[in-house]
């Protein structure tokens, strides 16, 4: 009787083909784990990505956010960002990391701090610290959209959406985002909204993105009158910013080249202040003299002076105009505040001593670090003497918390 075999049964029994097989479905699997690994990363290591797409698709509308779950202007705290790690080496990296686009911008109850404070330094130095560049205008106008799109959606008991713009229900704001001409610079508007401070970087003729448009005015420790204008590389260099040359230029350029609309990505890092101005450092320097450096800052001043600053950058293409937008919220609060928290003054004490001597130059260590190394050291010990167990840190906290 003739026995039916599938193609299939008789291909197992000859070895060479089992081989065959089995060579060829590795490589079908290693081929399909390589492309599905590296896409999604390659944007934030710098790597080549298929940009063309996304970044031609005008029509593409960022997704409407989720309300952030029970936001509240009186008891929604900031987020804890403790963005430091233990050495023994710190590393100078780009630090990206992909978020959900409806974490583009975070508000929390420190909005009426931080808007006060944005109103008196629109009051009194606008010129200084807002700025829209002619060929910023279609970006500031479309950052307003998107804003306005976004904050209604994302704080529905901060912000109510209107024919016209946007009204602020708990400061009685409103904002007419389609009259022209606007009542005031596009990015003014824009900085009302939120905590942030922003920036628009739009590409030039020769490929690489400049600083055209912005409301800088809670920067801490750099003006935006001295950067406008420049491209993203001389915003860096002229900052001195540790081993940008070598560990940031390349990676920098092309993720900005690269970045798809659609993807929101943050970073975050940290200083420490040894003044309590979160709109200007005056301990380098009164925010008009020419040059300020850290040389000029008053060393050793006791613990209570020191701040700990830590920005949360996000950065997204608006599909339209084709800008970037950079925001930078900044969340600022005593070193002896931070130093009650479980592991915090271990770890940051840690990180502090881990600074290479270019990153502790540029972050001003010589004129704090003795003073805030000891403090820290203490609290540290006195954690331990009431028992705190080292080994359960990993599990409770992960970066950038
Ligand atoms: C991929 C995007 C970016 C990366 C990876 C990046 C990275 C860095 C790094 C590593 C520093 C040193 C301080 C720190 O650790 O944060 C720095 C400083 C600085 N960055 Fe960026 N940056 C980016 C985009 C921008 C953009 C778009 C602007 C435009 C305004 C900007 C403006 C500055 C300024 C002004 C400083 C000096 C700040 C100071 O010393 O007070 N950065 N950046």
């Amino acid at each position: 009787m003739a026995v039916f075999m599938s193609p299939i049964t008789s291909v197992m029994q000859s070895p060479v083909a089992v081989c065959l097989l089995v060579v060829c479905s590795a490589a079908v699997f290693y081929a399909f784990r390589y492309f599905r690994v590296r896409t999604p990363s390659s944007v934030a290591s710098g790597a080549k990505a298929d940009s063309k797409v996304s970044l031609s698709l005008e029509s593409y509308l960022y997704p409407t956010p989720e309300a952030y779950p029970d936001w509240s202007i009186e008891t929604t705290k900031p987020l804890p960002y403790r963005a430091f790690r233990y050495g023994p080496t710190y590393h100078v990296t780009m630090g990206l990391r992909t978020v959900s686009p409806d974490a583009w911008i975070e508000l929390d109850n420190h909005f009426p701090k931080y808007h006060a404070k944005k109103a008196d330094r629109l009051a009194n130095r606008l010129e200084k610290c807002v700025h829209t560049d002619p060929t910023a205008w279609d970006a500031s106008i479309e950052l307003l959209d998107e804003l306005v799109r976004y904050l209604p959606a994302r704080y529905p008991t901060l912000y109510r959406r209107t024919p016209v713009g946007i009204d602020n229900l708990w400061s009685g704001e409103s904002f007419n985002v389609v009259q022209r001409p606007l009542a005031e610079d596009p990015m003014a508007i824009a900085a009302r909204l939120v905590q942030d401070d922003l920036a628009l970087m739009i590409e030039g003729e020769d490929g690489r993105y400049y600083l055209r448009g912005g409301a800088i005015l809670l920067a801490g420790f750099w003006r935006l009158s001295d950067k406008l204008g420049m491209p993203l590389e001389e915003i860096h260099t002229s900052a001195d910013v540790p081993q940008y040359r070598e560990k940031l230029h390349r990676g920098m350029s092309n993720f900005f080249t690269r970045l798809r609309c659609g993807q929101t990505y943050c970073r975050n890092n940290y200083f420490i202040q040894v003044d309590d101005d979160l709109a200007w450092s005056g301990s380098i320097g009164a925010e008009d003299d020419e040059v300020v450096s850290w040389s000029t800052a008053e060393k050793d001043r006791a613990v209570e002076h020191h701040w700990f600053r830590s920005e949360r950058q996000s950065l997204r293409r608006l599909p339209k105009s084709k800008a970037v937008v950079f925001t930078i919220r900044t969340y600022f609060h005593p070193v002896t505040e931070l130093a009650q928290e479980d592991y915090v003054p271990g770890r940051l004490a840690s990180a502090v001593r881990s600074w290479s001597d270019d990153v502790a130059k540029y972050k001003g260590r010589d004129k704090y670090g003795r003073v805030l190394c000891e403090y820290l050291d203490r609290e540290h010990q006195k954690q331990l003497d009431r028992g705190l167990d080292m080994s359960k840190e990993d599990e409770l906290h992960s970066y950038p918390f």
